[in-house]
């Protein structure tokens, strides 16, 4: 299965006494169970910060010892999931939910690693729709403002039955469509709103990616990135 091929391939970026940010979703799951598979089959000894209450779960389920924030120095690597990438490694995320932690370890983070599969390449961004975290006190507004950037419909995820992310706010979809000529701009852009909490655009973060497919894993590393 493609999803569990790349979340597998990415453990051998991890070793014994690393610290490691533990992304979220349905294709690093994978990476969190193998890890914590090492820990009890070879001895490998990792500490991790999860970024959604989700993976906190799943670590804890598997013994995986987790750092509190003030423990917290660098993290070694982030391994996390991607909803599209583009040849310069730059990220939509947050299909989840989750893309405010996910960036706040990522950000903290000497490397990331990104476990994909081949739909989620892309030559230009937005195809998947861009989540918006943003506070619920005057979402309304925030959404207007955020509607006059995107070219296309902007929603309240879930819509009457709002999902509320693990910090307690609503996340806006944004339907750019494959536009993202300037994801750098785009992200400065969003989130200079007021309201907005982050954005699910992450440019210049990822290190690797990997995509796994039913004919095995391919591994990208970006050029002159900090795992070159
Ligand atoms: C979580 O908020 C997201 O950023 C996920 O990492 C992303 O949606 C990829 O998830 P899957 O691996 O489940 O496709």
């Amino acid at each position: 299965m493609a999803k569990q091929a790349a979340g597998i391939a990415a453990c051998d970026f991890v070793s014994s006494g690393m610290d490691v940010g533990l992304g979220t979703g349905s294709t690093v799951k994978y990476t969190v169970i193998e890890l914590g598979r090492r820990m009890v089959e070879e001895g490998l000894k990792i500490r991790g910060v999860p970024t959604s209450i989700e993976t906190e779960k799943l670590a804890k389920s598997l013994k995986i010892p987790l750092l509190e924030w003030h423990e917290v120095d660098t993290l070694a690597v982030t391994i996390d999931g991607a909803d599209e990438f583009d040849s310069a490694f730059h990220l939509i995320k947050g299909g989840g939910g989750a893309l405010t932690r996910e960036k706040i370890v990522a950000q903290v983070s000497d490397a990331m690693v990104i476990v994909t599969d081949p739909r989620k390449d892309v030559g230009t961004l937005g195809k998947f729709p861009l989540p918006v975290e943003v506070i619920q006190f005057g979402w309304e507004v925030t959404s207007r403002h955020l509607a006059d950037l995107c070219p296309s419909t902007v929603s309240r995820r879930g819509g009457d039955s709002p999902f509320v992310t693990d910090n307690g706010n609503f996340i806006i979809d944004c339907q750019f469509g494959a536009t993202i000529t300037e994801p750098v701009t785009m992200e400065a852009n969003i989130r200079g709103i007021a309201g907005v909490v982050e954005v699910g655009l992450f440019t210049h973060m990822a290190d690797a990616v990997i995509i796994g497919s039913t004919a095995g894993t391919e591994v990208r590393m970006k050029p002159n990135g900090r795992l070159s």
